[in-house]
């Protein structure tokens, strides 16, 4: 058995952090989505992945929430590349199979006949987080021999998800995000196929968002008499892709963490609850209240730093709060009088108060930055 690990696509909902960055190297609890998936395939007992990217490059596309034509970034591969490298360092064996552009899962899927060799494979979508991993669902697979095996969650906002319609536990339909749901049975972005998947993604046409749906493909299968098995999961799950899921996810891996100091904190500092520090990183005259990790060589100083915090490698807090928040590597917190909350800070960014007059707010924002000033 193989695995197919789609990591191309684009960001849009994540912009700006997507416009530099991979959505699916955004970490949760200091590590990238990305290694959860590939950690929880090579636990499933797989090695082989493919894993499918694409080039950078600017697309037009139709902004989900407004309607309108915007530009965006596709996602490097070479940060995908970088960060991944052979899959040594997973125990894996990774293929990296190029997609010109993002036409939809079941397009990727389409491209990579030739890796899979018909082998039946396990598809994860890079930007989804299961808690409780895949082991379960690829033994299950194994046993039952089906054509398909798709995973299905509860959601409360099913329009935003692919959709099953189940008479008992037999999959009658599936639809790609329908704007009346027959019922909020969401497909999670874990799809087990044997090789009959490649009929069906060469069988169907592009959606009206203009991409070929592995949803569609899987709908093909079931009217085509193939058997495809459906289990609905009851573990924590989630398609990271807005900064709201990507925060609840962070508290999701957070609420099990364990306390390790590798850093140092000075005798004028509180820690309560569990709490990573990494090597190299100093706190001092600061409260910490987990959890919550702090990563390599980071400064923490005069600060509060809350529960569910996740602080990247090489950041500065100085006499500022926060909590509940991702802050990416090599950032700068510094002086803000008012604590900040459920907030994603990219890389390199600074935020900082200015005593200097006049007294105002001033701003050098990325394209499509959200700030919500109080
Ligand atoms: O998360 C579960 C949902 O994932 C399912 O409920 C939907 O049925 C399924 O279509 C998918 O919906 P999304 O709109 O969330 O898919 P997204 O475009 O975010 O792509 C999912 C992953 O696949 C993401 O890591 C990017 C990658 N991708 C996407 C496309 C369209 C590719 O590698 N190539 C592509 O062409």
């Amino acid at each position: 058995m193989k695995a197919l690990v789609l990591a191309g696509g684009r960001g849009t909902r994540l912009r700006p952090i997507t416009h530099t960055s991979a959505k699916q190297l955004v970490p949760v609890a200091n590590k990238p989505v990305l290694f959860y998936g590939l950690e929880a395939i090579r636990a499933a007992g797989i090695r082989e992945v493919g894993i499918v990217v694409s080039d950078p490059r600017e697309m037009l596309v139709k902004d989900p929430r407004t309607g309108e034509q915007v530009t965006v970034m596709v996602n490097s591969q070479a940060e995908i590349r970088a960060a991944v490298g052979d899959g040594s360092a997973f125990g894996l064996q990774v293929t990296y199979i190029e997609q010109e552009a993002p036409l939809g899962l079941a397009h990727a899927v389409k491209i990579s006949a030739d890796y899979m060799r018909d082998e039946p494979f396990v598809m994860y979508l890079g930007d989804n987080l299961i808690k409780d991993g895949i082991t379960h669902f690829v033994r299950e697979f194994q046993q039952e021999e089906p054509d398909a095996q798709i995973l299905l969650a509860h959601v409360k906002t099913p329009s935003e998800f692919g959709v099953a319609e189940l008479d008992g536990d037999r999959v009658v339909r599936l639809e790609e995000k329908p704007a009346l749901p027959k019922s909020d049975l969401a497909l999670v972005g874990v799809y087990l196929f044997d090789s009959c998947v490649f009929e069906a993604v060469n069988a169907i046409q592009p959606s009206r968002r203009g991409e070929l749906e592995i949803t569609d493909a899987i709908q093909h299968l079931i009217q085509s008499g193939r058997r495809v098995r459906s289990h609905v999961i009851t573990g924590w799950w989630k398609d990271t892709g807005k900064v709201e899921d990507l925060l609840e996810a962070n508290r999701i891996v957070l609420a099990d963490l364990q306390t390790e100091i590798h850093g140092t904190v000075d005798a004028e500092s509180r820690c309560e609850g569990p709490v990573r520090i990494g090597p190299g990183a100093t706190v001092e005259r600061s409260r910490l209240r987990g959890p919550l990790v702090i990563g390599a060589g980071a400064r923490i100083a005069d600060a509060y730093v809350g529960p569910f915090t996740a602080i990247a490698d090489g950041v500065v807090l100085d006499r500022c709060e926060i909590e509940h928040s991702i802050v990416l590597e090599r950032s700068r917190i510094v002086n803000v009088p008012r604590r900040i909350e459920s907030s994603l800070i990219g890389r390199d960014a600074v935020v900082t108060a200015s005593d200097a007059m006049p007294r105002a707010h001033r701003l050098m924002l990325g394209d499509s930055s959200r700030v919500e000033l109080s």
